[in-house]
């Protein structure tokens, strides 16, 4: 039963506020906090209110706390559903989508506390049992950065034998492209944007030179296939029916022989968001060219909502779909989203945002719903709470 649940507000990575919860059981408790996007898409719930963190809160002491008190915390489904009856809007504007995300997984960590199972088996039962690979972002754009490339993630997945040990060449394939981009602007500094990825002023093209030469130097010196990624997160860069780049703007023709050319002629794997978030056509064009060798990646075109899924499901939009709880702002619609998408074949990402928490959850998750990759950037604190979590879980695997 649970006894207390209280809001908080907390910082995250980019400096702003956001909110954690604590759900308190007898004698158990569960903490979770919700990251913020920046690339959002327009089919995501709200995260917060109209009047910000502040409002959610003031909603959730007024009109939520109370119906959740002695409420029985292993109903997880009747629970976040009561989260939507009591926000009464369709998108959580009124409670705020990160705050529901918030206590519907502060919820999941309490009672599997008190189960004394770990997370990830608590979600996802006894088929819980494989490790993701990391897909980290190292050279960054788009919404994340000021000045970087238009496409908004460059990605490597490095295929070792252990999670860490993956995560770790990642993280070498980083560090290359941080020496690469200092030989390059001597007399400047690079930086990092939001994801911690490295940001310069350069060209797609030359980010993909880069990425190619730094990912052959590592995998060889690690003997390690490292598979390539990116996303195009091409909603924020299409403006009046194109897509608009440093030199040139493409109409959706155009569109799609580029983003097919990225996984033909540059090898790349894992090819999120190539198109407008509304073009479920243009879509499915793409991954009729590429499917038999890529993955093509549905974030802001699905928002991982249900209803979104089918209907790319049936329009045949995409081979993958990248998943956030908190564009959807509960674990049971998180949880539905991913099972019709897998029950269609798709492969699933669970992914990190752009504005994160320390919080592990998404590492949890990552192994309940055997997750193909899971993106949660190369380094920084913020990242590593999940990717070294992985680390852990991964042993415990192993010993059971
Ligand atoms: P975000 O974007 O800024 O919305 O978190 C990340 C992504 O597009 O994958
Ligand atoms: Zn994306």
């Amino acid at each position: 039963e649970i006894q207390d649940v209280k809001m908080r507000k907390v910082i995250d990575s980019r400096g702003n506020y956001t909110v954690e919860a604590t759900v308190i059981l007898d004698g158990f408790c569960g903490v979770s906090s919700a990251p913020a996007g920046a690339s959002t898409g327009a089919t995501e719930v709200l995260a917060f209110p109209k009047g910000g963190v502040d409002s959610g809160i003031e909603f959730f002491n007024r009109n939520v706390k109370s119906s959740l008190m002695g409420f029985h915390a292993i109903n997880q489904v009747q629970l976040d559903s009561m989260l939507k009856d009591l926000d009464g809007s369709d998108n959580f504007s009124n409670l705020g989508g990160n705050l529901a995300t918030a206590i519907s997984m502060a919820n999941a960590k309490a009672v599997a506390n008190a189960l004394k199972i770990p997370l990830y088996r608590y979600v996802g039962g006894n088929l819980a049992n494989s490790i993701p690979r990391p897909m980290g972002n190292v050279i960054g754009g788009g919404k994340h950065t000021r000045n970087g490339t238009t496409i908004q993630e460059f990605l490597v997945s490095s295929q070792g034998k252990t999670f860490l040990d993956s995560a770790y060449t990642n993280a070498m394939v980083h560090r290359r492209i941080g020496e690469m981009l200092s030989d390059r602007f001597k007399d400047q500094s690079v930086g990092v944007g939001d994801e911690r990825a490295w940001t310069a002023n350069i060209s797609d093209e030359d980010a993909i030179e880069l990425l190619k030469a730094a990912v052959k130097e590592v995998s060889s010196e690690r003997k390690m296939e490292i598979k390539l990624g990116l996303d195009f997160a091409a909603t924020s860069f299409f403006e009046n029916g194109k897509y608009v780049y440093r030199d040139r703007k493409l109409n959706k023709d155009e569109q799609i022989d580029y983003a097919i050319s990225m996984a033909k002629d540059h090898g790349f794997y894992f090819v999120e968001d190539p198109m407008v978030d509304t073009d479920f056509d243009g879509f499915a064009k793409v991954t009729a060219a590429i499917r038999d060798k890529a993955i093509v990646v549905g974030d802001d075109l699905y928002t991982t909502n249900v209803e979104r899924v089918k209907k790319g499901i049936e329009m045949k939009s995409s081979n993958g779909i990248l998943i956030k709880v908190n564009q959807i702002g509960t674990l049971t619609a998180t949880y539905e989203a991913v099972k019709v998408a897998t029950r269609s074949g798709m492969k699933n990402t669970i992914s990190h945002r752009s504005g994160e928490t320390t919080d592990n959850f998404i590492a949890h998750l990552a192994v309940a719903f055997s997750s193909t990759f899971i993106k949660s950037g190369t380094i920084g604190g913020e990242r590593l709470a999940k990717l070294n979590e992985l680390a852990r879980i991964e042993e415990d695997l192993l010993v059971l």
